[in-house]
């Protein structure tokens, strides 16, 4: 089992880093494959905070994997395997500390677009639809409230920004990044990916209001869908007990790490301040809540 204290973050001299991202560390394993590693790193407003969620990385893999397995006959995707014993000598002598976090997966070419789905009026969407009432480029009905379902999901594609906030954009402007035909594919595999997670959540309690995928090109060409999917970091989840149009909802995972931070005289600029042990632990509580949820197991 992982040791009780999180891991906030990994380093081995034996493997190259390619990329720290704000929760993963990505090491080159050869040629085609990379090691992609979930930390217990939280961030919240856009900051790192400097407090671990204890076993939020093993959340993040596991769900992840029941997504990838769950959504095969939708799309290819990039995870070989997250077992250990399967990976290859040099991963495996980090054994105890990698176990539960790690997933070895096929390494591509990210295409540089964030592939967003909404099904629910939320977040940059609310704000663009209360500016200009679209999203992207989609005309909406001009009556619709905070949280609303939208009348069909709808792919919102955004940068990747390296730094700061993505920015949505056009599906005009995402064919003039990577061509008319990748784009249509990617829409239309984003959207079949979001109506059949979130048929599946929706009858477990969980509303996915909008999520985020990422696809790259495997090295034999093919375009496989790539990074974590359908965690709580990639999307938003709402209890659908507790849904309600017309506010804000609360979200499934952090909302206390958000009421937290909200309590104290803090900017929202780095460096962001420690949480106390009873919000990081609440939180833990969560993200094992949403897995056991959406899975029908425990982890
Ligand atoms: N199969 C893959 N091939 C290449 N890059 C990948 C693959 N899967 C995920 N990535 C990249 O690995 C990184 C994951 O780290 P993460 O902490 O999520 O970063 P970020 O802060 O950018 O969200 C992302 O940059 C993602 O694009
Ligand atoms: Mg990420």
């Amino acid at each position: 089992m992982s040791a009780l204290s999180p891991v906030n973050q990994t380093s081995f001299t034996d493997l190259e880093l390619v990329r720290r991202g704000k929760v993963r560390d990505v090491y080159a394993v050869d040629a085609e494959r990379l090691l992609i590693v979930a930390t217990d790193r939280i961030s919240a407003f856009d900051c790192i905070l400097p407090t671990q969620i204890a076993r939020k990385g093993e959340v993040l893999t596991a769900l992840s994997r029941f997504w990838f397995e769950r959504l095969a006959h939708v799309t290819p995707h990039h995870l070989l395997t997250t077992d250990i014993a399967q990976m290859p000598e040099q991963i495996n002598r980090h054994a105890e500390e990698l176990r539960g976090r790690s997933m070895l997966v096929r390494r591509t070419e990210v295409f540089p677009v964030e592939c967003v789905v909404r099904g629910y009026l939320a977040g940059s969407g609310w704000k663009d639809y209360q500016r200009t009432g679209e999203i992207c480029g989609h005309k909406l009905p001009p009556d619709l409230r905070e949280a609303d379902k939208l009348p069909a999901p709808i792919f919102t594609p955004a940068t990747k920004a390296e730094e700061g906030h993505d920015e949505n954009i056009s599906e005009a402007r995402m064919r003039e990044i990577v061509g008319t035909d990748v784009t249509a594919h990617l829409r239309d595999t984003a959207l079949a990916l979001y109506r059949a997670a979130e048929a599946h959540a929706h009858a477990r309690g969980i509303i996915i209001a909008d999520t985020k995928f990422e696809f790259g090109r495997a090295q034999n060409g093919e375009i496989i869908l790539i990074d974590e999917v359908l965690t709580p970091d990639s999307s938003r989840f709402w209890p659908a007990s507790e849904y309600e149009p017309g506010r804000a909802q609360s979200s499934f995972d952090k909302q206390y790490v958000r009421d937290y931070l909200e309590t104290l005289d803090w900017d929202k600029r780095p460096p962001a301040p420690p949480l106390p042990p009873a919000v990081a632990a609440a939180t833990t509580a969560r993200y094992f809540e949403a897995y056991r949820l959406l899975t029908g197991h425990e982890l």
